[in-house]
């Protein structure tokens, strides 16, 4: 009886653990742009990826920002990122080929159709990630105001910068109308799909120097 006990507490513990959702993403440092960001492979077809990476600073406040970089094959059309994991309520980034370049376009709807353009978002662009070549086209910018906005019912929502944040993709392969608008209306996805990302292992010590080294405005803190 004692021994069956003791079983049962072991089990009741290893659930407990299990209930931590482990993270999809993985460590990737950028040679074009120097960050170190965490990495996560959303398939959108068998064996197919677009990579979506983020870099959070290692000082971290209530409105931190960050750097964001989706590197996707030719083929896609667009592809989508939820910050707070779904379609609707949370800050979207849109983006796609632009000629030798690439757009980014910021994004939030309450339903499940043409996301309106959002302010409370803004992405300044990192030139050196930011550009379509003959195989991908790939995106860098730091975000503020990707990691705190308001969600369903009014709720004020701040991203888990020392842990795992669940994410949202979505994947269509045509093009907007118009891709040198940020404004421009876009497809229905093909593919959508959720993942955990770790925050906490994507910090850099040196994010500061690295926005600054990009020819962005360092940061204060
Ligand atoms: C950055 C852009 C977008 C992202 C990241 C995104 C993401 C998602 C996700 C994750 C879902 C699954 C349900 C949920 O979690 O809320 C969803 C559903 C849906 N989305 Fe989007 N979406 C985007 C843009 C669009 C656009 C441009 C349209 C239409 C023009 C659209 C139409 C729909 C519809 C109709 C559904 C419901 C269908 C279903 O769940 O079966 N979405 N979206
Ligand atoms: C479009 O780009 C401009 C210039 O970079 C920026 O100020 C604006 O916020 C962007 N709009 C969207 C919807 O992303
Ligand atoms: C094109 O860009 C992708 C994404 O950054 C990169 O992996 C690839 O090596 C580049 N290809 C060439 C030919 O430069
Ligand atoms: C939060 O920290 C970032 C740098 O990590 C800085 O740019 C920003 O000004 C800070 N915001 C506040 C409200 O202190």
């Amino acid at each position: 009886m004692r021994w069956s006990f003791g079983a049962r507490v072991v089990a009741t513990v290893a659930s407990l653990v299990a209930g931590v959702q482990a993270a999809d993403s993985f460590s990737f440092r950028d040679s074009d742009t120097g960050f170190l960001f965490q990495q996560y492979n959303a398939a959108y077809k068998i064996g197919t990826t677009i990579a979506y990476r983020v870099a959070l600073p290692s000082q971290i406040n209530a409105t931190y920002p960050v750097v964001v970089q989706i590197a996707a094959p030719v083929e896609v059309g667009w592809a989508g990122l939820a910050w707070g994991g779904s379609m609707i309520n949370n800050p979207l980034m849109a983006c796609w080929a632009n000629g030798a370049s690439s757009t980014i376009s910021s994004r939030y709807t309450v339903g499940h159709s043409q996301p309106p353009v959002y302010t409370g978002a803004q992405y300044e662009i990192i030139k050196a990630g930011t550009y379509t070549n003959r195989t991908h086209w790939k995106v860098t910018a730091k975000c503020t105001g990707c990691t705190s906005y308001t969600g369903a019912s009014n709720r004020a929502v701040t991203l888990n910068a020392n842990g795992n944040n669940r994410f949202a993709f979505a994947y269509s392969s045509t093009k907007p109308s118009n891709p040198g608008s940020n404004t421009t209306n876009f497809p229905v996805h093909e593919v959508t799909n959720y993942w955990n990302h770790d925050f906490n292992a994507a910090k850099n010590p040196d994010f500061s120097a690295l926005l600054e080294k990009n020819g962005l405005k360092g940061d204060s803190n």
